[in-house]
């Protein structure tokens, strides 16, 4: 699915996370967001994914304006996102864990369910045993739990925060490898991360966030121009 983010604004308080953010992200692609610490990197993906609102600013998805307002409004429209420290139960079992978010929730038929996570799992060379507790995974495989949890819900558009962090050489190179096949299958990645990480997958680096030190420096009428658009 192709996205678009335009013109996206966000403050929290005085600290001026996005300052009139443009981004376009092809289907089918694996891109790369860069910037310093505390460049906005996260609350760009987070208000794609639903988690926060910004203040103004456009979400298109194949074209179309959206509006998200949650994260499962962006599950709906097929975008899903990873966390860092992925959002699991660890007194599950990594099924129950796999089927929450679906309608029907932990009543959903599991038999079927499990079919679906084990065949997800072998498309990606993951070793995921359905009936594990989550509390027993390593932090790479829940993020592999967590991938194929999205795209069993549905996502088209996978965005990871930092995906290499604390995570194995080999699980790096599992996750490497799942991106491809998913950039194979149309679908759209985009993950912020450190340079040398993205420079490893990541086809071009699509996005490089203005710097924190120098958007420091900017003018306040970025941030006017949204309060007078958004009407606030
Ligand atoms: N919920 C929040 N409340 C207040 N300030 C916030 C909040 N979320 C982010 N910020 C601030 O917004 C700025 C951008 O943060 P963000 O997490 O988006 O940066 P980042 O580029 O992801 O950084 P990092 O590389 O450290 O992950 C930072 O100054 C941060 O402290
Ligand atoms: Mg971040």
């Amino acid at each position: 699915m192709d996205v678009e983010l335009r013109d996206i604004h966000k403050t929290f308080g005085a600290v001026r996370a996005n300052i009139g953010i443009n981004l376009k992200v092809p289907a089918g692609t694996i891109q790369g967001i860069l910037g310093e610490n505390g460049a906005g990197k996260s609350t760009l993906m987070k208000i794609l994914s639903g988690f926060i609102r910004a203040d103004c600013g456009e979400i298109l998805l194949d074209g179309k304006q959206v509006i998200i307002n949650s994260p499962a409004d962006a599950i709906r429209y097929g975008v899903g996102m990873l966390h860092q420290d992925p959002l699991d139960f660890p007194p599950m079992r990594i099924i129950d864990n796999f089927i929450l978010g679906q309608s029907g929730g932990m009543f959903f038929n599991r038999a079927a369910a499990t079919r679906d996570l084990k065949k997800l799992a072998d498309e990606f060379g993951f070793q995921l045993d359905p009936n594990a507790f989550i509390d027993t995974l390593t932090v790479g495989e829940r993020q592999q739990l967590e991938i194929l949890r999205l795209l069993w819900l549905g996502a088209s558009v996978l965005i990871f925060d930092e995906p290499t962090t604390g995570i194995s050489a080999t699980q790096k190179q599992k996750l490497f490898a799942a991106l491809e096949i998913l950039a194979g299958q149309g679908k759209t990645d985009m993950s912020e991360a450190d340079q040398t990480a993205v420079s490893q997958w990541a086809a071009n680096v699509h996005a490089r966030i203005r710097e924190a030190a120098a958007r420091a420096n900017l003018p306040p009428e970025a941030t006017a121009k949204c309060s007078a658009a958004s009407g606030a």
